[in-house]
């Protein structure tokens, strides 16, 4: 058997990255289309080539970003075993080769190797495993703490009320909300009285034992302050469980100090999400901490020569207003600051996509993610997977990169409705071959896009190990 570990898929070089290229007069390329520069820019990741044209087809978000692409969040869709998952691998893969910064939310199980479907090519990028999360905890299971200190105050608050909403089905009201908010702080301070780092089951206690001192500053009694707030804690209580009960579909997950045994800076974070139920309350729950988690500790701002801003030099680029941009680091011997750029892949997005409080939460982020240098990508089967809310809606119109593979006809003509894409589309969509996709970047279409694997990639994308039947195929010659 082929050792995966030992396969590095980011060699050679030239196969998977291209450099900006200037190339022959425009005469010889009308010529001989293979050689004109590839619509999309020469600078990116090589995806593969255009059908139509021949031509290379390089894509970068990053790159071609305000040249006719306003952000830089993606879409891939598709039916089951169309290559959605492969190109992701791929592309990432490659764009790390250009310094970018990879996390991947996984949900999709292997099951003949009992681990997510990122796991290998993780571990053969950056030789460490997957950020396991495992319901009820275990010797490989990590945990994060939506009370750690490494998330601010009131983005805490939030979160810990998000928490408390899902599990609740319901929002919380003014009263149950400012008890909420005064148990947080409660608990912190309760918890650096005892020198440790707060739970949420220090949220939970503080509810249920509210200070007097509390309840006079908002006006009320502290039996009021204790009404207000009792049902959140039992709402905490059935989620985090209790000393007497073990069953809350939090525990081992959300429930512990942070123990991210994994190191946030390496190239590829891959969080393995595949033991949470799909679509209940703990896989909600841990994406919208993830997604907070990643915001305040994955995305602060840093060069792509790995310094702060604030090391670097500001130098004033227009003397009138006094505007100013970040120059160089004497120190790194950086020249200019850049931020560095850095993708986030949701493998089976519609559980995010299709649960309004989360598509609401990633809206905020995908709003933000230009200032971020953050670039999205969503995978689903179909639109129909996800409903049509508003809040879903909004989330949607943040992408500006959608990949369609082939569907079915019903699907097909769905999504061209749904994405107001032109008519003859919804045909072209159903006869696209395995690999090839029709691609929308902005306003343009390119409507065959050929995904090429080089073949150390294609050990590491293989995800049909259940469904061949390697005893048909040739012996391996080991
Ligand atoms: N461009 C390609 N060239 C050759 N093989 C490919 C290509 N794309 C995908 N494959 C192969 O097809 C199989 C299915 O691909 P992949 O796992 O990406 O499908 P998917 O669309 O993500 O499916 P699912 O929706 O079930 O997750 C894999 O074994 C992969 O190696
Ligand atoms: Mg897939």
């Amino acid at each position: 058997m082929t050792d995966l570990l030992t396969l590095n898929p980011l060699t050679p070089l030239h196969e998977t990255v291209r450099r900006p290229l200037y190339t022959e007069t425009t005469t010889s390329q009308a010529l001989y289309l293979p050689i004109a520069p590839p619509t999309l820019g020469t600078a990116g990741a090589v995806i593969g080539r255009e059908l139509y044209s021949g031509k290379a087809f390089i894509y970068c978000p990053f790159s071609a970003f305000g040249d006719g692409l306003p952000g830089g969040n993606a879409i891939v869709m598709g039916d089951t075993g169309r290559g959605k998952s492969a190109l992701t691998k791929t592309y990432t893969a490659r764009q790390i080769r250009l310094g970018r910064k990879v996390v991947v939310l996984d949900t999709k199980e292997q099951k003949e190797r009992e681990e997510g479907e990122w796991a290998a090519l993780g571990r053969s990028l950056t030789g460490k495993a997957p950020i396991k999360f495992t319901p009820g905890g275990g010797c490989d299971a990590s945990c994060i703490n939506p009370m750690d200190p490494a998330i601010a105050g009131k983005r805490q608050i939030e979160l810990v009320r998000t928490i408390v909403e899902l599990g609740l089905g319901r929002a919380l009201d003014e009263f149950a909300g400012s008890a909420l908010r005064l148990a947080i702080r409660r608990a912190h301070q309760r918890a650096n009285d005892a020198g440790r780092t707060p739970v949420l089951a220090d949220v939970a206690a503080a509810l249920r034992a509210p200070e007097e001192s509390d309840a006079t500053a908002k006006q009320r009694t502290r039996d009021e302050l204790l009404n207000d707030g009792l049902e959140a804690s039992y709402v905490l209580d059935r989620l985090c469980g209790t000393d007497q009960d073990a069953t809350g579909d939090l525990i081992g997950i959300l429930d512990g100090p942070t123990s991210l045994g994994v190191d946030l800076d390496a190239d590829m974070v891959v969080f393995d999400l595949t033991k949470v139920p799909s679509g209940g309350v703990a896989m909600t729950i841990l994406v919208a901490v993830i997604a907070v988690f990643l915001e305040e500790v994955w995305l602060r701002p840093v060069c792509e020569c790995g310094t702060e801003p604030s090391q670097h030099e500001r130098q004033i680029v227009d003397v009138n207003s006094g505007a100013w941009e970040l120059g160089p680091n004497p120190e790194s011997g950086c020249r200019r600051y850049t931020q560095r750029k850095r993708i986030l892949v949701c493998e089976e997005a519609w559980h995010i996509l299709g649960t309004p409080q989360l598509a609401s939460l990633l809206e905020k982020f995908l709003k933000f993610a230009r200032g971020y240098g953050l670039s999205c990508i969503f995978i689903v089967h179909h639109l129909s997977d996800i409903d049509d809310s508003p809040e879903t809606q909004a989330a949607l119109k943040m992408a500006d990169t959608i990949i369609v593979y082939s569907m079915k006809k019903s699907e097909a003509e769905d999504t061209v409705r749904r994405l107001g894409l032109p008519g003859w589309t919804a045909e072209h969509i159903t006869r696209l071959r395995r690999g090839i996709a029709l691609w929308v970047v902005g306003e343009v279409i390119y409507p065959g896009v050929q995904h090429l694997l080089t073949e150390a990639e294609q050990h590491l994308c293989f995800s049909s190990g259940s469904m061949a039947d390697l005893t048909n195929t040739s012996p391996d010659p080991e």
